[in-house]
């Protein structure tokens, strides 16, 4: 019996569908595919030439005739095509390598999506051979993983900051109270510095690049140490390759204005808060999640600017998958925060 129900869960899995990076989850296994949500077409064909790491590598490299594309980038589907693309090649991934057959599966999509996003995202599912599709919402999906007493009637307040959006969010008894949703993340800063370099050095820099700088000496306000770094990029005027030393101070710099939009909406959502939530929210403070939330000192500024206590998620960039796998454990108890 124990057995039989056992092998019944485990066929189920989880995905988050984020805009810079997709996982998969499933109960017996954890996180079994993590992969950036990108993918390489050959435009001339229309066809796929590659989906998730080796199609980042395509990025800012490709000749004319590739693309590679971002199809969710900005928290709404740009191109269904391609992001149901994205989508059945990652569950056929997991479902051939552990030999599922028609898993149910939970889907974690941005707040906000529309009516026709969400038929997109449960089509592109059932084409890639899955049984039961149940999305949840970004936000839930992070107060589930992070164990904040979501069903309660309690005020909990997460701010998920992935590459594309930021999603400030207000929960209580299972339900999303107030959220507000800005287009400045982790992307926003990346685009910041490559700006700052351009304005400053006259130096051209790519995109991963600026994201290895952002991860290695970007901060939100002073640490500790200095942190410095050696730059590589093509020089404006003589159009040869140039490397230059900056240090923290500079990043800090450059992402001034995406590091205030994200402290801004922080802020909004607090305003709008009814007073016995707020009340909550002063007691058990602000927790945050994603990939953005990692920019060292972010936490620390929240809580400057706030006057809140201010936590990130011990695992940030697994938080919402680890939390929509969760909603497998008992399809009953979290059947109130599936929002299909
Ligand atoms: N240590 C870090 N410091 C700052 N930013 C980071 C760090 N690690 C990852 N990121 C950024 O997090 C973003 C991706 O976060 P993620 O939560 O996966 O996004 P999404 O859910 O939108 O796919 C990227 O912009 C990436 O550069
Ligand atoms: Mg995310």
């Amino acid at each position: 019996m124990f057995r039989k129900l056992f092998s019944m869960f485990s066929k189920n899995l989880a995905m988050d569908l984020g805009t810079a990076n997709t996982l998969l989850y499933t109960q017996k296994d954890g996180i079994v595919l993590n992969e950036p949500s990108v993918v390489a077409v050959d435009t001339d064909k229309g066809s796929v030439l590659a989906v998730g790491r080796e199609a980042k590598e395509f990025l800012g490299r490709t000749p004319q005739r590739i693309r590679a594309v971002r199809p969710m980038r900005d928290g709404v589907i740009a191109d269904f095509e391609i992001t149901s693309k994205l989508i059945e090649y990652f569950i056929r991934k997991v479902v051939r390598g552990l030999s599922l057959s028609r898993p149910n599966i939970v889907i974690c999509v941005p707040t906000g999506i529309t009516q026709v996003e969400k038929r997109a995202v449960i089509e592109s599912a059932h084409h890639a051979g899955s049984g039961d599709v149940f999305l949840i919402e970004e936000p839930m999906a992070a107060a589930i993983g992070a164990g904040l007493p979501f069903s309660q009637p309690k005020g909990n307040m997460v701010v998920d900051i992935g590459g594309g959006t930021t999603e400030v969010a207000l929960i209580t008894l299972s339900a999303i109270a107030y959220a507000e949703s800005v287009r400045v993340a982790g992307d926003a800063m990346n685009n910041a510095i490559q700006r700052y370099f351009d304005e400053e050095f006259q130096l051209l820099i790519g995109e991963n690049m600026s994201e290895r700088i952002k991860i290695n000496i970007g901060t939100a306000c002073p640490q500790r140490e200095q942190l410095v770094a050696e730059v590589a990029g093509k020089d404006m005027v003589s159009g040869t390759p140039r490397v230059i030393r900056v240090s923290d101070g500079h990043i800090r710099e450059a992402l001034a204005d995406p590091v205030r939009t994200i402290v801004g909406a922080v802020r909004k959502a607090l305003e709008k808060t009814p007073p016995e939530l707020a009340g909550d929210i002063m007691d058990n403070g602000i927790l945050l999640a994603g990939g953005g939330s990692l920019l060292k000192g972010l936490d620390e500024l929240i809580h400057q600017d706030t006057g809140l206590r201010v936590r990130v998620d011990d695992d940030a960039l697994t938080t919402v998958v680890r939390g929509t796998g969760k909603t497998l454990d008992d399809r009953k108890y979290y059947s109130l925060v599936y929002i299909n």
